[in-house]
């Protein structure tokens, strides 16, 4: 089959690791047998460097007419640094969320055995933890008008609006990747003290009787913040709003000790982003030693996901299992000899 697919590099180290997802995809279509059609183009501080906009109207039409996404890292310090900045590299990303349509952001929170000993957390509290983290990524706080300043700047405002179809939507993805996992749903909210999140308590409930095998439950935020890293193990499936998934993801994320390898999906109505859920690393620019295994294993999120290819997207999984238990692996996680971020890609591709 032909499939095409838009990439996105981004800045940092964006450009080297999606060259690496690249190499192994090619090696996946010549084993199995199908030709990957990939056109770059621009996004991030790249962008406005380049074309005066993060997400440029020409990448975004490049989006809507490809089968998937898959997209590097967005982010620049010298615009981390401006906070007068009128354009921001991170608008890029929003307008990329907004624009395609993408509505749920989806972090698969797994361990790696050979390397549990750099979770922050001990061995047996963390060992086989799995769950995914399903983060609404178009509403919220994030989006919700008015926003701004009061005209003497001492006051400002954002608004956390959702509406009830937004909430249903990202709830029935959660549902659904329950009936496929565990089914152990827990809705994250602060419905004792928010309006949007008694919507999401609301909606919850009332979608709960017609999915009588999965298991509901409800947790403020606050609280699933401190269970994370007391039980990470009793989580299955975890859905919750923009704001409060940015920030539990991350908390998941880094209990695994492999922040380097892991992948994440965001859903889109129009088509979907595949991208490492770690930032562009800008120190490691270039210099051939970042972990591209993050955006090889977001490959294989869009070989399953977006064109539904398991069999491809598991052949890659398990050239990444064996690569880290052989110690084939970047600097960041190294025991002893360090290999660079373009030999992890060819160990990848030639080892499926
Ligand atoms: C993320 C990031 C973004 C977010 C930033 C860069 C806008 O933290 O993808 O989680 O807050 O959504
Ligand atoms: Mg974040």
């Amino acid at each position: 089959m032909d499939y095409k697919i838009a990439v996105l590099p981004g800045d940092g180290i964006g450009p080297e690791i999606i060259e690496q997802a690249i190499k192994v995809l090619n090696a996946v279509g010549k084993k199995f047998n199908h030709n990957f059609q990939f056109t770059e183009a621009l996004v991030g501080a790249t962008a406005i460097d380049r074309a005066g906009d993060p997400f440029p109207e020409e990448t975004f039409q490049l989006c809507m007419d490809s089968d998937a996404v898959l997209f590097g890292a967005i982010g620049d310090p010298k615009y981390d640094n401006d906070p007068k900045a009128k354009v921001r590299p991170e608008q890029g990303l929003l307008a990329m969320r907004k624009k395609l349509g993408l509505y749920a952001n989806i972090r698969p929170v797994t361990t790696f055995k050979s390397l549990i000993h750099k979770s922050p957390l001990r061995r047996d509290l963390v060992e086989d933890a799995d769950f995914v983290v399903i983060r609404e990524l178009t509403g919220g706080i994030y989006f919700g008008e008015p926003r701004g300043r009061s005209e003497d700047l001492t006051t400002a405002y954002d608004t956390c609006v959702y509406t009830k179809p937004e909430v249903e939507r990202i709830l029935k993805l959660g549902f659904e990747y329950a009936a496929k996992r565990d089914k152990r749903l827990t809705v994250v909210d602060k419905a004792n003290i928010l309006a949007t999140s008694r919507l999401w308590r609301e909606t919850a409930q009332e979608m709960t009787p017609a999915h009588p095998d999965i298991e509901v439950d409800y947790m403020f935020v606050d609280n699933a913040a401190m269970q994370i890293i007391q039980w990470p193990k009793k989580f299955d499936v975890m859905v919750t709003e923009n704001m409060f998934g940015d920030i539990l993801s991350d908390e998941a994320s880094v209990i695994t000790g492999s922040l380097g390898l892991l992948p994440s999906a965001s859903v889109g109505i129009h088509t979907s982003v595949f991208e490492p859920i770690h930032g562009s690393y800008p120190q490691a620019a270039g210099k051939d030693i970042a972990n591209p295994v993050g955006t090889v294993l977001s490959a294989a999120m869009l070989l399953e996901l977006a064109l539904n290819l398991t069999d491809e997207a598991q052949a890659i999984r398990d050239a990444v299992d064996k690569s880290v238990t052989e110690g084939i692996v970047t600097e960041d996680i190294a025991e002893d000899k360090a290999y660079k971020t373009s030999e992890v890609g060819d160990w990848l591709s030639g080892n499926l």
